[in-house]
């Protein structure tokens, strides 16, 4: 599994972030405004930044960053910030999930979309994550499930109202899915590499769930 997505596929995935996801950050946005999250809100793996974003939309009472390891990716979240008009209400920088540059302590939420199956090194992305939350601080890591059902997947689809969005028509994508780089089979998070680096990492509290074609692993720092 490549780390960055290379150039010229990061436009292209920017294009189809742009079209078919942004209705499901919209509601991880309204899910934070509705717990009255505020503090620092970290996203991992920002790529195009459309998550911040939206976040910085709806939560007022949160400063936003996004970081990528991909220089080129936070080149373009930049470009849509401006866009999207919230330039100055989110920061996006160049940085790893292995070496978050935030005190310890100091965050009070941590999200993820479709990054944990780039990790060579999951465990210790886990354990920077819990260094940089504060106490009962969370963290909400979201992830592709390659085995998903025909039926999940069309759900999920029909979820995000994206149906129209689609860049391919949905019986090509249902076919391809099982061979696309959007995620790890459901067992890999479970007992598998995602679940191992869970249980061996620092946190000791954590709920997985599967939501149609992604899992939704929820960290707690005690
Ligand atoms: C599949 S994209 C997901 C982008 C975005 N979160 C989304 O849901 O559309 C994965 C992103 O993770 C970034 N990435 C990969 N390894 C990383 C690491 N170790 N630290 C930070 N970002 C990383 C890649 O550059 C890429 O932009």
């Amino acid at each position: 599994m490549p780390e960055k997505i290379p150039w010229p596929f990061n436009r292209f995935y920017d294009r189809c972030i742009n079209q078919m996801f942004v209705k499901w950050f919209k509601c991880i946005a309204t899910e934070i405004k509705d717990r009255k999250i505020s503090g620092i809100i970290l996203d991992i793996g920002t790529g195009p930044g459309r998550l911040p974003i939206e976040i910085a939309k709806q939560v007022v009472n949160a400063k936003v960053f996004g970081v990528d390891i991909s220089e080129d990716m936070i080149k373009i979240a930049k470009r849509n910030a401006k866009n999207e008009g919230v330039y100055d209400r989110v920061e996006f920088n160049v940085g790893s999930a292995y070496n978050l540059c935030f005190e310890d302590n100091t965050v009070v939420l941590v999200l993820s979309t479709g990054l944990v199956h780039h990790l060579k090194e999951p465990k210790r992305a886990f354990d920077e994550i819990y260094r940089i939350l504060k106490h009962r601080g969370e963290a909400w890591i979201y992830d592709g499930r390659k085995d998903c059902t025909k039926e999940e997947l069309k759900e999920t689809v029909k979820r995000f109202g994206i149906e129209k969005d689609l860049i391919l028509p949905f019986w090509i994508i249902e076919r391809i899915w099982p061979y696309m780089h959007i995620g790890y089979k459901t067992e890999d998070y479970i007992l598998g590499k995602v679940g191992k680096a869970i249980r061996e990492s620092k946190f000791k509290d954590y709920d997985l769930r599967i939501e149609g074609a992604y899992v939704r692993i929820t960290l707690w720092k005690d």
